[in-house]
């Protein structure tokens, strides 16, 4: 049989249309990974605020916020930022001191209501627990006692909008997505005492503006510094050099190395090395490096078959691979994977940027930060020393001891990266 020859070829036609289409919309949604450090600089040195507020629009719809990482808006972005930098500044020493004794009395709160070793609970909800008093407070002074079950309630409820603005495909799954952001901005509005309740379409009081870049990303960090000093490493000098620092929380402690050459500054940097918890950062611009040629190629293409929509937009969705770059073996060694504070000395800056680089880079990062988390590692550690027969061990959810001597380093990093681990007392 023959087929026409017209339509032959208006078939053929439209096959190249619909596969020209396919182009246009795999251009749309591609993810470029930037994975060289040269390139993710020229990235974020030359970053604008739309390049990154469109990658973070899903923040807006799965949180209602409106902070520095969503706006477009130059006067609200350095205001924001200018109010956040205010809140960070620590006027001397005394502060620091004041944080570390409150760090310490909330360790012993979360302790004393366990009659029974078990009652802690798992290790990730009672660091949660920890870091969102230790933040709350220091943030959002004055703000009434929160049960521990809001707190669990708030972390779990973060981590599954963050999990579901990832992935939500369809009508339904948005659907639950709105509700649960209903319900989460309802129990803020409450809790704050904020009205008229907060907006779901993006709020300047929404506290979850403060709470997302400083809670969610220093909890990570606590949880995973204190698992690799207490339980994973067997170099007992940074386990000292942690609580040298927090009996006496300044500046020049923290900097201070034991003779092995190790300080609480550096097991922080290198908790930040190995387990970044800002693991991608996104930006909306132009293609930049190898697949440069590519996406321009591609480009080309839908702009052919965009009849009716206008020219599309030229840039594309590139996502910085912190993780990748604090643990490629090329830059930090083959140990790259392995938790050693002493390589800080060494470190190779250039492909170390946990709170980022250029225009938009964390306004916590020089000092703020990194002090926090040495105090509050410095607290775990305080809190749960092994005094006599008595040790403390990290066990797993049938109660056996977690053997990191048969387990691969480095521990999990992405959101469920951790199994359900507890601490227990034991005699040994
Ligand atoms: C372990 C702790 C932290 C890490 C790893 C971290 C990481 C980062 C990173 C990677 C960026 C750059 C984002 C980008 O370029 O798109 C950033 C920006 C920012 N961080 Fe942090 N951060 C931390 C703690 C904090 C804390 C405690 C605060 C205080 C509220 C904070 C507030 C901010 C703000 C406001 C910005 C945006 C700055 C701007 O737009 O100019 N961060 N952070």
């Amino acid at each position: 049989m023959t087929l026409n020859w017209p339509i032959s070829i208006l078939a053929l036609f439209g096959l190249i249309l619909i596969l020209l289409r396919r182009l246009q919309s795999f251009y749309q949604n591609f993810i470029v990974r930037v994975t060289t450090a040269h390139d993710a600089s020229i990235l974020l040195q030359h970053s604008d605020l739309s390049s990154r507020a469109k990658p973070n629009r899903r923040l807006v719809d799965a949180f209602g916020i409106r902070n520095a990482f969503t706006t477009i808006d130059e006067c609200f972005h350095r205001d924001s930022v200018s109010e956040i930098k205010s809140q960070l500044r620590m006027s001397g020493e005394n502060d620091w001191i004041k944080v570390s004794s409150q760090a310490k009395s909330l360790v012993t709160s979360l302790k004393s209501p366990a009659e029974k070793i078990e009652d802690l609970g798992p290790l990730e909800e009672l660091v949660q627990n920890f870091v969102f008093r230790v933040t709350l407070s220091h943030f959002f002074k004055g703000t009434p006692e929160i049960s521990d079950d809001f707190v669990n309630y708030l972390a779990s409820s973060i981590n599954s909008l963050w999990n579901a603005s990832k992935t939500c495909a369809s009508v339904s799954q948005e659907e639950v997505l709105k509700k649960s952001r209903n319900e989460l901005l309802k129990c803020l509005s409450h809790i704050f005492g904020l009205c008229p309740p907060l907006d779901h379409l993006g709020d300047e009081r929404n506290p979850l503006n403060k709470l997302l870049p400083a809670y969610e990303t220093m909890w990570r960090v606590v949880l995973r510094c204190f698992i690799e000093v207490k339980f994973k490493s067997t170099d007992k000098t940074i386990h000292v050099a942690l609580l040298k620092f927090f009996e006496k929380p300044t500046q020049e402690q923290f900097e201070a190395a034991t003779p092995q050459g190790v300080s609480a500054k550096a097991i922080v940097l290198e908790t930040l090395r190995l387990y970044p918890p800002t693991r991608r950062i996104h930006r909306f611009t132009e293609p930049i490096g190898v697949s440069s040629f590519l996406l321009h190629a591609l480009w080309l293409v839908t702009r052919l078959v965009n009849f009716n929509a206008g020219v599309p937009n030229k840039k594309a969705h590139h996502a910085i691979d912190v993780e990748y770059l604090h643990r490629d073996p090329v830059t930090w060694g083959e140990d790259s994977l392995e938790f050693n504070p002493s390589r800080i000395k060494h470190m190779k800056k250039p492909a170390f940027m946990p709170f980022g680089k250029g225009p938009y880079i964390c306004p916590a990062g020089n000092t703020f930060a990194p002090m926090m988390i040495g105090i509050c590692v410095g607290a775990l550690l305080d809190g749960f020393q092994d005094v006599g027969p008595k040790v403390w061990r990290l066990v797993d959810e049938k109660k056996l001891e977690v053997d990191f001597s048969a387990r691969p380093a480095p521990l999990g990093n992405g959101r469920e990266g951790l199994p359900i681990w507890s601490l227990a007392q034991m005699n040994v």
